[in-house]
Parts: C-alpha cells; sequence; structure tokens
C-alpha cells in the first residue's frame, strides 16, 4: 500500500485496497489481540496509533469486551470513517477517537498496550520516528506491550525486489488490476523503508526491548516488544 490511502477522497476505499494489498490483513489483527492479551477477560486500557479506518478499534472491540481504547490519527477523513464505525457498532462507550498525534495525549494517562500498524512508513526521518516511538513509550506502563506493523527491508537488494514482486503478484491474485498493483507498489517505495535492524535499533533507543517478529509477508513485517 502507498499514500492511496492517505489521500482523502480514497480513504473510503481503504479497506478493500488494504484486504487485497496485505497477506492475512484481517487475520493480522486477531494476531494482535493474540499477541498482547494478558489473560482473557482482562480488562485493559489500549492505545491505537494511527487508528486510520478503524479495524484495530472495531476488531479488539467486538473480541475483546473489557478493554478501553483511545485512537489517534491525524486524518480528519480517517478519523470521520473509525468514528462512524465505532458508533454503528455501539462501541463507543469503551473507544475515544481523537484527531491528531500521540503528543496531544496526556503524559499522565498509561496505557497497558499500544498498536502502530502501517503509520512508521509515512514517517520519512529517522528522528521524526524515534519522536514517535518515544511519545509513545512515555504513554506506556512498564513491561506494557507495543505491536508494529509496517513494510521494511532495503530496496537496494536482490531478495527486497524478488519479495517486492511477488507482492505484486499477489496483489494481482488477489483482484487488483495489474495498474493498480504496481501504482502501489510504486508509492510504497516513495515512502519510508528501515531494514529490521533499523527498526529494532529504533525501538530499542526508545525505550523497548525484547522484540519478537511475528509476521512477515513479501515486504511487510511486524514485531512485538516491551517497555522497559
Ligand atoms: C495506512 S493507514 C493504517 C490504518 C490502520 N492502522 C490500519 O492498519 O488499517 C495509516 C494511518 O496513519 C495515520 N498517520 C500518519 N502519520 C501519523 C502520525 N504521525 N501519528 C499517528 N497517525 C499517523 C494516517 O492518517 C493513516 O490513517
Amino acid at each position: 500500500m502507498g499514500n492511496i490511502d492517505f489521500d482523502p477522497k480514497k480513504a473510503a476505499h481503504y479497506d478493500d485496497l488494504a484486504r487485497k494489498a496485505v497477506f492475512g490483513y484481517e487475520q493480522l489483527f486477531k494476531m494482535l489481540i493474540a499477541l498482547l492479551v494478558e489473560k482473557q477477560n482482562e480488562s485493559a486500557n489500549v492505545l491505537v496509533v494511527g487508528c486510520g479506518t478503524g479495524m484495530e478499534l472495531t476488531t479488539f472491540g467486538n473480541h475483546m469486551p473489557n478493554w478501553q481504547m483511545t485512537g489517534v490519527d491525524p486524518s480528519e477523513e480517517m478519523i470521520k470513517i473509525s468514528k462512524t464505525k465505532v458508533d454503528d457498532l455501539e462501541l463507543s462507550e469503551r473507544i475515544k477517537v481523537l484527531k491528531g498525534f500521540v503528543e496531544d495525549l496526556p503524559e499522565e494517562e498509561k496505557y497497558d498496550s499500544a498498536t502502530l500498524i502501517f503509520v512508521l512508513r509515512f514517517i520519512s526521518e529517522e528522528e521524526q520516528k524515534l519522536s514517535l516511538l518515544k511519545n509513545i513509550a512515555m504513554r506506556l506502563r512498564s513491561g506494557a506491550k507495543l505491536a508494529i506493523v509496517d513494510q521494511y527491508g532495503d530496496p537496494r537488494l536482490d531478495n527486497f525486489q524478488f519479495m517486492s514482486k511477488a507482492w505484486r503478484n499477489f496483489m494481482k491474485l488477489s483482484g487488483l488490476s495489474s495498474e493498480l498493483a504496481i501504482q502501489i507498489a510504486i508509492q510504497a517505495a516513495e515512502q519510508s523503508f528501515f531494514t529490521e535492524t533499523e527498526i529494532q535499533k529504533l525501538l530499542y533507543e526508545a525505550g523497548f526491548t525484547k522484540a519478537n517478529r511475528f509476521y512477515n509477508s513479501f515486504i511487510h513485517g511486524g514485531w512485538i516488544v516491551q517497555k522497559k
């Protein structure tokens, strides 16, 4: 996926595109619950950074009746879609949806876990990525988990190019036109790519530890870490 999903006019089509462009997109969100949950029926306060069209909020909300959630996203259009879904599913008592950035949230409220799914690639500068991760860390209790999913790798390497081509094949097999698959891949290429080592380094610098990769498909990866 590229910045196609960041264009307000196209935000409403994001869900369909994401399902076709990301292998196991829906399953991924159930996987996140499995990784973040401490015990069944637990109460937890969960921070969803870059909540977009509400995939995390609605999946977590439906499966985890005792989770409270705060979703934050700077895009007006995405937030509008998230809010509508949360309201339609009658989850608004447990889910707050806020337009803005993590740094707009009070530091005093500490969360039990957080997610950052397909967001980091929108931030090109290393320093800004680090600042976002630090801002998340500041709002987590010690021992809390953070799950990240994003594109990754080194586009200069042959194995990256091989995976990228396979990803385009997958998008076409999922029903996207050849042109759209290429367009999405081109837009992805214009966004930020960090290697797994670089991502883990940033996470450790931001105050996290115990990185574990839990997801990998083509050029997308997922890591879970714990706040020190
Ligand atoms: C590709 S969407 C992902 C949405 C959702 N997490 C998902 O996986 O379906 C990326 C979202 O990140 C948001 N975003 C971009 N920069 C951000 C930032 N600095 N902080 C929080 N969200 C950001 C965008 O507005 C967009 O809604």
